[in-house]
């Protein structure tokens, strides 16, 4: 359960951010309903500064509905919820610009399809930060450099594969600066032989320090990657731990058995995570890598 934020004080964004345990995501008795649908039933979660927590658990559980909330492109009708300092769930705040500290991936990247990978990371500063072009245009070359795409800069999205396109995404939410990092099943649409390469970016900046809430059932990736792993199920936290913990020993039948059709799952794709009961699974890690 180590959090490196290794030599990337420079990453670690000087923006009004204070001291490292501090939470960047706090949220508290959030309740949503959809009519009679009940779906967020009181869920509290808090997330420090550099922390990667990965959500799972079932469909229809309220994992998009929490994620959505926390910029409050869902409303929810009770809770607080306060993400980089900014107090989301207060009339009085300015969402707009609150907003620009998340970053949000989904499982849809969204690209402006008429603008190439650069404009496309470029929009948001220049439009909303009033970056100058010239320096939006430099970081973009940057930040689509760090995600792999260097040779891609002046590619139009139809150009990208699945894979290349959810890193201009990336790219594209980092340019904003954010404070956290949300992904919302970031993996799900793509070919299965695409989904490293995203996961490796999301990985790199996990070790840069970057605070992430992730929506995942990429199980392999949550073992390395993760310092915590949460389990919903119907629209609350039934339990949460590091993900060796989770994944040896859920104290929750649910969590076993929901984590247990994962993971066969994985194992059935040569991607078997380190599964052994007495908390070995703390040690190796190395159960899928390399691939041999
Ligand atoms: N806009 C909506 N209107 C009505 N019901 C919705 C809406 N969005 C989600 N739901 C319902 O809320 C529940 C939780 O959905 P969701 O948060 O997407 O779950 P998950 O991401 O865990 O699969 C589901 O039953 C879903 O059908
Ligand atoms: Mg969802």
């Amino acid at each position: 359960m180590t959090t490196l934020a290794t030599g990337t004080a420079a990453q670690a964004r000087a923006a009004g951010q204070p001291s490292p345990d501090e939470p960047v995501v706090i949220v508290e008795g959030l309740h949503k309903s959809y009519g009679a649908l009940h779906v967020l039933k009181g869920v509290s979660l808090t997330v420090r500064r550099g922390e990667v927590v990965v959500l799972i658990g079932p469909s229809g559980s309220g994992k998009s509905t929490f994620l959505r909330c926390l910029n409050r492109l869902i409303d929810p009708e009770q809770g607080r919820i306060v993400v980089a300092g900014y107090e989301m769930t207060s009339p009085k705040t300015n969402l707009p610009r609150a907003r620009r500290h998340i970053g949000l991936v989904s499982q849809h990247f969204n690209l402006y399809p008429h603008m190439t990978a650069a404009q496309n990371v470029m929009e948001g500063p220049v439009t909303v930060l009033r970056t100058p072009r010239e320096e939006a245009r430099r970081r973009a070359v940057e930040l689509l450099g760090r995600v792999g795409l260097a040779d891609k800069v002046d590619i139009h999205p139809r150009q990208l594969s699945g894979g290349q396109q959810q890193r201009v995404a990336i790219a594209r939410a980092l340019a904003m600066d954010p404070a956290v990092m949300l992904f919302d099943e970031p993996t799900s649409a793509l070919d299965p032989e695409l989904t490293g390469e995203v996961l490796d970016v999301m990985k790199s900046l996990a070790d840069a320090g970057m605070t992430m809430l992730i929506v995942s059932h990429e199980m392999h990736f949550a073992f390395r990657v993760a310092n915590r792993v949460v389990m919903f199920d119907e629209g609350v936290i039934i339990e949460e731990g590091p993900p060796a913990e989770m994944f040896s020993r859920a104290r929750e039948e649910r969590t076993r058995r929901f984590l247990s059709q994962l993971l066969s799952w994985e194992a059935e794709e040569g991607e078997l995570v380190a599964h052994d009961s007495e908390g070995a699974a703390g040690a190796g890690g190395g159960g899928g890598e390399g691939g041999g």
